[in-house]
Parts: C-alpha cells; structure tokens; sequence
C-alpha cells in the first residue's frame, strides 16, 4: 500500500487537525449561535476511535496531528489519547489548539503528556468585551492559563486572535504588545463563514489583515519574516522583539494551492477542505471494520483523491458551509 497521501493537484497531505469534541465552555460570537445544540455522546468516536484515526494517518506519511475542538480539554480523559498519539513513531509534532480556559489546571499535564505546542484565542484583553465576545468566559482564567503554560515551558505559544469591526478591532496594538511582554507570538484571523449565526452580520463586522497591518505599523516595526510554517499565515517579525505576527487571510489571500491539510470531525467525518462540505465518513468504516487499520487507511487513500482544489468563501452570500466552527475543528 501507497504509504504517502499525495492529491490530484500534487499536494502532500502530511498534516490532519483531528477535532476531539464539539463541545466548548465557550459560546464565542462568531463561532456558535447562542443556542447550540452538541451531538450525542455515541455519535462522538470514542478516545481508541480518535488514537485509531491518528495512528492511520501517520502510518500514511502525516508528521503533524493539531488536536482542537470545540474545547478540546472540556473531553473527559482526553489526556489519554495524547499520551497515545505521542508514541506514534514518525509524529514529528503534536499539538494543540485551546481557548485557555483549562490551562491554569492542565499546563503541566499537557506537556508530560507529549503535547508540543500550544495555539490559545485570545480575541480581548478587556474582561467586559472578552465576556461579550465568548458569551460566557472569563478573561483572568485565560490569562492565568497563559501565564500557566509559558511556565510549563512550552515553546512556540501562539495567540490567535478573530478580529472583528467594531466589536475588538480596536485592540490589535495591545494584543501585540501583550504577546511581546511574553515572548510569545500572535496571529490574526479573519472570521469566516462557517455555520449561521444571529449574532452579528459577517459582511459588515469583517475587517481585513491588510487593515490590521495598516493599524499595527503605527505603533511596531514589522520585518518580512521568511518563517515558513506549512500553513496559511503569513508571518512577520516585530523589530526588536522575538514576537512574530502573522495573518490568516481567507478572503484576501488564496492559499489552497499549498494546502497541505485534512481535518477530522469529532464524529469522524474527513473533511477535505475547510470551505467545502465533500466528506468521507470515517466512523462508519472504522466500526464496519474494527481493529482493521488497512481498511481505515484505504479509505483515507481513497478520500484524498477527492480533495478539492481550493476553497471560495464569500462573505456576502448567505453561508454555504452549514457546520459551525467547533465541529469542523478550528
Ligand atoms: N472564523 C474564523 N475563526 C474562527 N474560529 C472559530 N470560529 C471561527 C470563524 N467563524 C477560531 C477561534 C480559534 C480558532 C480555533 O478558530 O477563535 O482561535
Ligand atoms: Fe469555543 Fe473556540 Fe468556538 Fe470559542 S471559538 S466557542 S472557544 S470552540
């Protein structure tokens, strides 16, 4: 069996973002509706199910797995998958994406679990806005996580910031400056449009990486970093500073070309691509064929040939991408 995931369009897909719950702690604006609804337990693979989907795909040729959710620490047990996934011979990184909330507990934990490095949103640093923006969380917990896994040790922490018009645009210069004093690095994203939210309308709230950048060279030097991280951000460096920043421009940027992703829902749907709904249900051929791991990985094989070639998001149009954020795994 081919032991490479290579695409139509020559694209070596060697990195998945495996979503481990659906559920969040948070309601965030931009992600969520207010009222969601979660998927039942049963429908949910299981924590084997989730080690069994990441040991197929490095088998493959992936050298990358990012674990994200939903929260993925909201998961009961979740530290045992990755002290799973960490023995993975040929997993060169594993790593997480967090809203921070459980990070003040977990910090340490995570590393001796094998976790790599962490990606934390953080999307204000005011507590009233923080709590507008997640509906329900509280700024100093994310903060003190923050501060909890700079002190683990973690190398490489990444903010991640959704920047919307009017609603926190305002605070790119301190959210830089926050990720100065800590050394850490920061990127921005633009909001996409994934799931139907009430909340606020898409089009009128976007506010671009060019705008940001614009913002941000009033106050910092920003040096053209040729930091290359096998994905769509595009990197800066701050002078004098170790901080990067770094844009993920789904509207204004086009980076399908060098995608070299699959991401797997927490009911074990591969997606081929972000902004497009082709899927291949992987629960069903995992529970049709148990401890059967060449069925699960000619499945996959299969799947990657149907990878689209690039997305087309459209902030005016009515959402075409009827999953939400935190079940397509942010
Ligand atoms: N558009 C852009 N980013 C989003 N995130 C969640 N929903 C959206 C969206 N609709 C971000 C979160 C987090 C990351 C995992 O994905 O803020 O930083
Ligand atoms: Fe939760 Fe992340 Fe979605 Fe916010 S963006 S609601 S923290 S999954």
């Amino acid at each position: 069996m081919l032991d490479q995931l290579i695409d139509k369009f020559h694209r070596k897909i060697t990195y998945v973002r495996l979503s481990v719950t659906d559920r969040c702690d948070f309601r965030c604006i931009y992600c969520m509706d207010e009222k969601m609804t979660f998927l039942p337990r049963s429908e949910l693979l299981n924590l084997e199910e989730l080690e069994w989907v990441g040991r197929a795909f490095v088998e493959l040729g992936v050298t990358k797995i990012r674990i994200t959710g939903g929260e993925p620490l909201v998961r009961k047990n979740i530290l045992q998958l990755f002290q799973g996934l960490g023995k993975l011979k040929g997993l060169k990184e594993l790593v997480l994406t967090t809203n921070g909330s459980q990070l003040e507990k977990m910090a340490i934990s995570l590393k001796e679990a094998g976790i790599q490095r962490i990606n934390i949103s953080l999307d204000s640093l005011k507590p009233a806005r923080f709590k507008k923006m997640t509906r329900v969380g509280k700024l100093d917990k994310v903060l003190r996580g923050i501060d909890a896994a700079i002190h683990a040790g973690f190398k490489g922490i990444k903010i991640n910031a959704v920047i919307l018009k009017n609603r926190n645009h305002d605070e790119v210069i301190d959210l830089v400056q926050f990720a100065i004093e800590r050394g850490i690095d920061i990127t921005f994203i633009e909001e996409m449009p994934l799931g139907v939210i009430k909340e606020h309308d898409r089009a009128e709230a976007f506010y671009s990486s060019q705008q940001i950048r614009d913002d941000l060279t009033t106050s910092f030097t920003l040096l053209d970093s040729t930091a290359c991280t096998d994905g769509p951000s595009k990197y800066y460096t701050v002078k004098n500073t170790d901080t990067r920043v770094g844009f993920i421009s789904p509207h204004t940027h086009n980076f399908c070309d060098t995608c070299n992703r699959v991401r797997v829902t927490t009911e074990g749907q591969l997606l081929l691509c972000l902004g497009k709904e082709q899927s291949v249900d992987l629960q069903a051929v995992i529970r049709a064929h148990p401890h059967d791991i060449t069925a699960l990985k000619l499945a996959i094989i299969q799947a990657i040939a149907h990878k689209p070639e690039k997305h087309n998001f459209d902030m005016t149009a009515a959402p075409q991408i009827l999953r939400y954020m935190n079940r397509t795994g942010g």
